[in-house]
């Protein structure tokens, strides 16, 4: 056993110097912090098209949709099931005119069967992990009996990665593996099952940790080689450093208000272990949720990065229309508001790598007595402060706000911190404080996240004076790792304000941007030949 000792002395120190350690999180595409709908299955093409077309009747903002287990051929890991999903290429590229990408699932069991050419091919590469006599091991999962890669074999990963193609030439967006601690319905894969370690012979008790990660590794080297975009991988399990590969999901919750209240420490220490890229299945995934613990999940985890919907099979529907008005109507208005914050996330993501985007407020005010063991509310950065409902039945919450002074993002009204207050909270009403000192850059709204259309962008100023640093790039592909992006430098002070364009190296800075400050909104327009804003 290692131990590594990270010295503060603060809490920020420490989680920057663990990361140097593990690894940071790779700039995700923008579109990957858009909203997601999931549901244990979207079984047909028809069912898809039809949900991609209700979403964007019914204006709620989306990004993606996801496909779980039945859009495969009996279970097998890279098939389509023919009669199903026909067509799905058409079906693919058709959502995408609407804006509208495809995620589908990959378990690592892969079916047993000499029909299959994804288990006969990695029979024939040694690709399975074997019983002590050399024999492959065998467990159940979904397929029926299925065996599992040996993911601790880099040349097993590649294969892997290789394999991804089946799922791109569809079009396919972004790929979630599941089960992958690995799961096995005959029980735990015996400890003494032989895998490898980066080419040495090792065991399952060894390499049982990192398998999850090993199955992410090779996802995310096959996604990037295929396609040369910042690869969408969302893992179930993970081990320290997974974040170089992999967003993660917390798994299957219910729909309880125990998990909803569980939810925020659950992806607030994720943060602090440095993988900030996480989110928690919204609304529950087991058992039936219900109108008032669906709108509330979904203001709680409004700022989780992997913001996405997902409920098990024979549960009761929860899209977003699912429970008629006033949900319909509170769901697509906090969807619209995190579609206008989505910069927020997207800045923190390239310039504080090695923080989390959802932050316990103790990350920042550690000396804070009453901030060590609160639970209910985080930081965005360290800006914005939410403080959701998560209990039954309730329309007011104590919130507490830290040393400053805060302002109530929805009235505007300024706020002493250092004190708890009541906040009125009915179900449509998410308590949000802006740190005084702060700047929230504003998206006009989009039905999805389009890189190529944007072209304006809104900074809300909030208190006396304040700098922002915001990050522009393409959005998709590694360009930006050899400069291709824009810095903005944002300030105000009292009702001036000013845009200092500090770095360009992507082609299409903003047409127009505007800063609002107390007094007035401030138009600033690009000047081609002076390569400087002009208000
Ligand atoms: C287990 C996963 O945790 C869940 O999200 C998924 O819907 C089911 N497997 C079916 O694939």
């Amino acid at each position: 056993m290692n131990y590594y000792l990270f010295a503060g002395p603060t809490m920020t120190d420490v989680a920057e110097a663990y990361t140097t350690l593990t690894g940071t999180t790779p700039l995700p595409q923008k579109w990957t912090l858009g909203y997601q709908q999931s549901r244990f299955s979207y079984a047909s093409e028809k069912v898809v098209r039809d949900l991609a077309a209700k979403m964007r009747a019914l204006n709620i903002p989306c990004d993606a949709i996801h496909l779980d287990i039945d859009y495969m051929d009996g279970f097998r890991v890279f098939t389509a099931d023919p009669e199903r999903f026909p067509q799905m290429k058409g079906m693919i590229a058709d959502l995408k005119q609407q804006g509208i990408k495809v995620v589908t699932i990959i378990d690592p069991g892969v079916k047993v069967d000499k029909q299959y050419a994804i288990y006969e091919d990695g029979l024939a590469k040694h690709a399975f992990a074997t019983n002590p006599d050399g024999t492959p091991y065998v467990n159940t999962v979904w397929p029926g009996k299925a065996v599992y890669p040996d993911f601790g074999n880099p040349a097993v990963r590649t294969w892997w990665g290789q394999n991804q193609q089946f799922l791109t030439d569809l079009g396919v967006a972004g790929v979630w593996n599941d089960m992958n601690e690995p799961a096995g319905f005959d029980g735990p894969i015996p400890d003494d099952t032989v895998f490898s370690d980066n080419g040495q012979p090792s065991t399952a008790l060894a390499m049982h940790n990192v398998f999850g990660q090993n199955m992410a590794h090779a996802t995310y080297d096959g996604l990037k080689k295929l396609t040369g975009k910042r690869p969408f991988v969302i893992s179930r399990a993970v081990y320290a450093g997974a974040q170089r590969y992999t967003t993660v999901w917390t798994g299957d919750n219910r729909s309880t208000w125990a998990h909803l209240r569980l939810a925020l420490p659950q992806l607030c220490s994720l943060g602090l272990s440095g993988i900030p890229f996480a989110g928690t299945d919204i609304g529950g995934f087991t058992s039936d949720t219900t109108a008032e613990l669906m709108t509330r999940w979904l203001e709680a985890a409004l700022f989780s990065p992997l913001l996405r919907n997902h409920s098990t099979a024979r549960s009761r529907l929860q899209e977003p229309w699912a429970f008629g008005e006033p949900t319909l109507s509170i769901y697509r208005k906090f969807v619209e508001l995190r579609y206008h914050l989505l910069d927020l996330l997207y800045d923190l993501f390239a310039l504080q790598p090695s923080l989390p985007i959802m932050r316990p407020l103790v990350l920042h005010y550690q000396d804070d007595a009453r901030v060590q063991t609160l639970n209910d509310e985080y930081l965005v950065g360290e800006s914005l402060l939410v403080a959701p409902v998560v209990e039954q039945g309730a329309t007011q919450r104590l919130v507490y706000l830290p040393t400053g002074d805060w302002i109530d993002f929805w009235t505007g009204k300024t706020v002493a911190g250092g004190q708890s207050i009541v906040v009125d909270a009915p179900l449509d009403h998410l308590p949000l404080f802006v740190k005084a000192g702060s700047l929230l850059p504003w998206r006009p709204l989009t039905q999805s996240v389009d890189v190529a259309t944007e072209t304006t962008l809104t900074f809300r100023c909030y208190g006396k004076a304040g700098v922002y640093t915001h990050y522009q790039d393409d959005g998709e592909d590694l360009a930006y790792q050899n400069g291709a992006y824009n810095l903005y430098e944002v300030r105000f002070d009292g009702d001036q304000a000013s845009v200092e364009l500090t770095r360009q190296g992507y082609p299409h800075p903003y047409r127009k941007i505007t800063v609002e400050t107390a007094g007035q909104d401030h138009v600033f327009y690009y000047v081609p030949e002076a390569r400087a804003y002009r208000e």
